[in-house]
């Protein structure tokens, strides 16, 4: 049995640009409106024929270039969205092929926003069962595909991007101190995009592959469950909210991050976010946060940074880890 511990990561998001002043011209809606509700300035978007695999591989290229880590000896790939280029074969398969792994297990996870904190998770518990000993963890999305650009309430809110860590055994202390995983299934059918059933749990919902959203449900339920979760994180690794150096949510809302950090005693200037350039990235939220941090300095090795992913579910996946 050893520990796990992250030891590189990396990031991409597409050269597009979708500023607030575009979407204003494709729907009714305004750059006051969107900065003042969600912090959002402008989003990155993939280019038509470029996928979720795409990013990925970008994401993983980068942290290859920028920390010297060999990956063709990975065990296990694990990538995180909610729009992979086809059901299956996986995105993590296509990585696989890409740089050559020639002994390497490939999953697919589905836990929207929640989906790159989740898939830390299981890597961690991966590393120290012994069976395996070096993971990519990614969490990737293109949710310009799937978002409803006639739809104001949704469309200004998504972007794409992708970004990958390298999780490693080791005899050192390990990197995750405490972790916890929250579901509303009862609450599923706030926030969805479907796929082949056209209800949720007798709630009819629409089936045209696109995000479909009850914002204020949403945002209510997590401005209430996200404290509590954070909380009862910090109270079962034992630290309290001065412990921690840096906070990363998900970047669903910079409204909704201002009243979770204003709820949960942390302060706001401890935030890692990366909202106001790269709007709601789902699973990739959080990895693009971390890693604009890493790259302009904020974020340095020791440091304890709480991650707390949260959405469609709706679910919340959180974890405390040593940077
Ligand atoms: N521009 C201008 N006006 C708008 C826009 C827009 N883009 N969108 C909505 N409005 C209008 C509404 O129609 C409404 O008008 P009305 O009062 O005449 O009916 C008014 O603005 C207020 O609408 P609200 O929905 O109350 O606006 P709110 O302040 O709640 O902001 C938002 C909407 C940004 C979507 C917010 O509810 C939110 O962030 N929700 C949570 C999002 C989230 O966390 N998602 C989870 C993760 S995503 C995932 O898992 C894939």
């Amino acid at each position: 049995r050893s520990n796990a511990r992250i030891t590189a990561i990396g990031s991409y998001v597409p050269d597009r640009i979708l500023s607030n002043f575009d979407l204003e011209r494709m729907v009714d809606t305004s750059d006051e409106w969107i900065v003042q509700r969600t912090g959002i300035r402008e989003r990155r978007i993939a280019a038509e024929n470029e996928y979720c695999s795409d990013l990925c591989i970008a994401a993983v290229r980068d942290m290859i270039d920028r920390y010297g880590v060999t990956v063709q000896d990975a065990d296990y790939i694990i990538v995180a969205t909610e729009t992979p280029d086809t059901s299956f074969p996986n995105v993590a398969s296509r990585i696989q092929a890409a740089f050559g792994m020639a002994n390497c297990g490939s999953v697919e996870l589905h836990a929207a926003c929640a989906g790159f904190v989740a898939a830390l998770q299981m890597a961690n518990g991966l590393l120290l069962s012994g069976a395996y000993r070096k993971i990519i963890v990614i969490g990737a999305e293109t949710l310009s595909k799937i978002t409803d650009y006639t739809d104001r309430t949704t469309c200004i809110l998504f972007g794409d991007g992708a970004g990958a860590v390298l999780l490693e055994a080791s005899d050192q202390e390990g990197c995750l101190l405490g972790m916890i995983s929250r579901t509303d299934g009862s609450l599923g059918h706030h926030l969805y995009r479907s796929n082949l059933s056209d209800s949720i749990d007798g709630h009819p919902i629409r089936n045209n592959g696109l995000i479909v959203q009850n914002g204020r449900e949403v945002y209510r339920w997590a401005v209430e469950q996200v404290p509590l979760g954070v909380n009862r994180l910090l109270d079962e690794c034992g630290l309290k909210t001065e412990d921690i150096d840096w906070f990363a949510p998900h970047t669903a809302n910079a409204r909704i991050i201002e009243s979770v950090c204003g709820r949960s005693g942390i302060p706001l200037d401890k935030t890692l976010s990366a909202i106001e350039r790269f709007g709601n990235t789902s699973a990739a939220s959080i990895p693009l946060s971390l890693d604009a941090a890493v790259r302009d300095g904020r974020l340095k090795s020791g440091d304890i940074v709480l991650l707390y992913g949260f959405g469609g579910g709706l679910i919340q996946a959180g974890a405390v880890v040593r940077w």
